[in-house]
């Protein structure tokens, strides 16, 4: 009997568990009713006193080993129920830096560029009434122009809803300070628009106003040819086209040259190779007289580009869908880039 027991402590020291059906096996095996434990302690009863003594505690031992054996045991599937130590010595884990968005790093570099030439930044809110987002900035109820830019209204009521474009701004600030004005406003926009490669229902804007006593349009232009110059480099190529915005009177619109080779290059450009920036013009009077400004005495320009677009110039996106889906393979190309 006592080689018997030695055999069985040598098995169970040596024996693992490591799943349920091997727990089971184990139980069943030495622990149960009709186990090996029991059958042993069955057979000591028969002993001697003699032989007990020699026997009993070699007997015990190999009870305890069986013991422990699945006391230690941890074999639910979730490994957390017994509380996980946190281990303060442990090195940390490098999750690697993330990185700035390429959006926010366009607008930084745009502002800098107008910082650089006296504008500074002036912020206005994204929910917007009628007043500042429309009617001030010569589009009263029912103009037509209203239709160019699909609103989403917050309530029933027309009056609030998100701001269409960063011109609000002008409004704001012009009713506030008297000229000379030169700002720059960057900020989020809302459109009612399908989203595509081109265009979504959230961009980004930074609007331009330059309110003074006689400006004019080649001010303008020459103000749109130092930003961009210094933007896309001096070989860029770029065209100003008449255009129609109600706030402005002359109005342009300004393209890039995008290029035409490949059949993404077709659709982005809708065919003409070319990207349209932003919209700019001379500030119309009607403006200028909704927020008793002196036509006589002042005039100005102002421009309003979408940064998305910019972006996807400088570095070739070619869907603008990318800039909202955060991926980080997407986002970490940027990292190096100013
Ligand atoms: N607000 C116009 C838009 O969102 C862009 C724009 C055009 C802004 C002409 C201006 C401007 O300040 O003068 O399409």
């Amino acid at each position: 009997m006592q080689e018997k027991i030695n055999k069985h402590i040598n098995d169970v020291s040596k024996l693992s568990i490591s799943n349920k059906e091997e727990y089971t096996s184990f139980k069943n095996m030495y622990l149960s009713k009709n186990g090996i434990l029991n059958d042993l302690f069955s057979q000591f009863k028969t002993l001697s006193n003699v032989e007990k003594k020699q026997i009993g505690k070699r007997l015990n031992e190999l009870k305890k080993i069986a013991f422990d054996k699945i006391k230690t045991l941890d074999l639910s599937d979730k490994k957390t129920t017994k509380r996980d130590y946190l281990d303060l010595t442990m090195p940390a884990i490098y999750e690697g830096l993330g990185a700035e968005h390429p959006i926010s790093k366009v607008q930084d570099r745009i502002i800098e560029i107008f910082n650089k030439v006296g504008f500074v930044i002036s912020d206005g809110p994204e929910i917007e009434d009628d007043w500042h987002n429309f009617s001030a900035l010569n589009m009263p109820e029912h103009h037509p122009a209203r239709d160019m830019q699909d609103t989403f209204f917050i309530s029933l009521n027309p009056d609030t809803l998100l701001r269409t474009h960063t011109s609000s701004v002008q409004i704001r600030y012009m009713e506030k300070n008297p000229p000379p004005i030169r700002i720059i406003s960057p900020g989020r926009v809302y459109r009612k628009e399908d989203i595509s490669a081109r265009a979504h229902c959230i961009f980004h804007q930074i609007e331009g106003l330059y309110i003074d006593q006689d400006v004019n349009f080649a001010d303008l232009k020459k103000m749109i040819m130092y930003f961009v110059h210094n933007l896309f480099g001096q070989d860029v190529k770029i065209r100003f086209r008449p255009s129609f915005f109600p706030f402005t009177e002359p109005s342009a619109e300004v393209d890039i040259y995008w290029g035409l080779n490949s059949e993404t290059d077709y659709r982005i450009t809708k065919g003409t190779g070319w990207l349209e920036i932003m919209g700019c013009g001379m500030v119309d009077p009607n403006v200028l007289e909704n927020v008793n400004i002196d036509t006589k005495k002042f005039s100005g320009f102002a421009f309003g580009m979408g940064i998305e677009r910019i972006t996807m110039l400088l570095h070739q996106v070619d869907d603008l869908r990318l800039f909202y889906e955060n991926d980080i393979r997407f986002l970490k190309q940027f990292k190096q880039m100013h």
